[in-house]
């Protein structure tokens, strides 16, 4: 189910072979099909407590407590289930990168993501008996956009079918996996603490290619434009470069699928999950609350007629929507550094992010149409604007087009500029791929 036509390449990868700082970023070229797909779990921490919930102040557990047990399956089985999921999306992308270091860098993902499966796995051998094997067994059975064994999450069953979207997808939905894995990362289950606080530093390298890529991307547009003078985006097609528009499109969908992911706004599940100490918040330890929440209270959006209003419910049933908040505040950050890039060149546009209430599907808002700017809108109009704010299939047609392989050395295709750095500081014009 990886990359397609791939097996004999010899890929410049990162392969950990050990969790300390040296073992963890072993750099040399490899057969994917020979990367070590290691257990890797940080060190244990002699006496860790728990931090949060109605077991605070216990000392952690190394193994499942019974009464647990069913919702730390399906925790573990949820993250799981994407992590082989977006291999799945990306598996045709080799055949149209823009370039070697694209090439390499898409495949180490998808190794990575690979490894992140079988870490999953192994907690569910190891510690869940017999069900666990069979929970393992399924996720090798179900299929991104399977009609009828998909993944479990939506965002996981949505094609990534060209490289502007593979770069959106590493910087928003892998950072989804970022704040996910975070929060398993504060688990009273020690094992599942462990394995996920050491995929967390593979993470970062994910959201990086995602960040850096539309940034380069952004980069060839704004240089077409000031070449052409010209802001139209019928010339800047042509040109063969993708409108800024187009961009701004295509981040509203990325953006908008991805905070669906982090559940309904509303949700009894994400109150005991948190009250039995199986998945904190982001950054649990950093905060100076009493971590048991009972009696707070959370503000979330709600519905009223045609009218977005704030509504304070109770923080333990609303933890999905802290934890979207938290991803929220983080993604916004680079979508500033892309707009850097906009405003260096002396180019009056700006990428943003959509309303939170924009385009979902789940929970509370999934009944409503909302523009990007946060009005609610009466069928007729989305029907009419939809175009402009998601991707058309004319967008997605003309994104298709630019879609060419480019494996020489040091060569980029047209739409995308060259990163600043190599990887592991080789240069740029390194040999990632060895075709074989
Ligand atoms: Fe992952
Ligand atoms: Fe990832």
């Amino acid at each position: 189910m990886g990359p397609e036509g791939s097996q004999d390449f010899d890929v410049y990868l990162r392969t950990a072979i050990s969790v300390d700082p040296q073992g963890w970023a072993q750099f040399g070229h490899v057969k994917m099909p020979d990367y070590r797909w290691g257990i890797f779990m940080n060190p244990k921490e002699e006496g860790r407590r728990i931090h949060f919930g109605e077991h605070k102040g216990e000392a952690a557990w190394q193994d499942v407590p019974g009464e647990h047990r069913a919702n730390l399956r399906r925790i573990i089985v949820t993250q799981g289930d994407t992590e082989p999921a977006s291999v799945e999306q990306q598996r045709h992308l080799g055949l149209t990168a823009p370039s070697q270091y694209d090439l390499r860098n898409l495949f180490q993902v998808n190794v990575e993501e690979g490894r992140h499966l079988w870490a999953m796995v192994y907690l569910l051998h190891k510690y869940f008996g017999r069900d666990g094997r069979e929970e393992a067994e399924a996720l090798l059975q179900r299929n991104s956009g399977d009609e009828d064994n998909p993944r479990i999450l939506g965002a996981f069953n949505e094609k990534t079918p060209d490289w502007l979207s593979f770069f959106m997808f590493t910087y928003f939905t892998d950072r989804d996996g970022k704040f996910q894995l975070a929060a398993l990362a504060e688990s009273s289950f020690d094992p599942l603490a462990r394995t996920t606080k050491f995929m967390l530093t593979e993470e970062a390298h994910h959201m990086f290619v995602g960040e850096s890529g539309i940034s380069r991307v952004i980069q060839r547009t704004v240089q077409a434009m000031n070449e052409l003078k010209t802001d139209d985006p019928v010339k800047i097609r042509a040109a063969g470069v993708i409108d800024l528009e187009t961009l701004q499109r295509y981040l509203n969908f990325h953006y908008s699928v991805t905070i669906d992911l982090f559940g309904a706004d509303q949700s009894s599940n994400a109150a005991i999950f948190y009250s039995s100490g199986l998945k904190g918040r982001y950054e649990e330890g950093k905060r100076s609350d009493d971590h048991l929440l009972k009696g707070e209270n959370y503000r979330i959006l709600d519905v009223q007629g045609d009218r977005l209003v704030d509504k304070d419910v109770p923080m333990l049933n609303a933890l999905n929507e802290v934890l979207r908040d938290d991803y929220i505040k983080d993604s916004v950050a680079g979508v500033g550094r892309w707009n850097k890039v906009i405003e260096k060149a002396g180019i009056p546009f700006r990428l943003t992010v959509p309303h939170k209430a924009f385009n979902r599907q789940i929970g509370t808002l999934a009944g409503v149409k909302v523009s990007p700017d946060g009005r609610v809108v009466s069928e007729a109009e989305w029907a009419a604007k939809v175009d402009e704010w998601l991707p058309s299939a004319e967008d997605r047609a003309f994104v298709a087009s630019l879609m060419g392989r480019v494996v020489e050395p040091g060569k980029f295709a047209n739409w995308i500029a060259p990163p600043v750095m190599g990887i592991n500081r080789q240069p740029v014009d390194f040999e990632y791929v060895r075709f074989n």
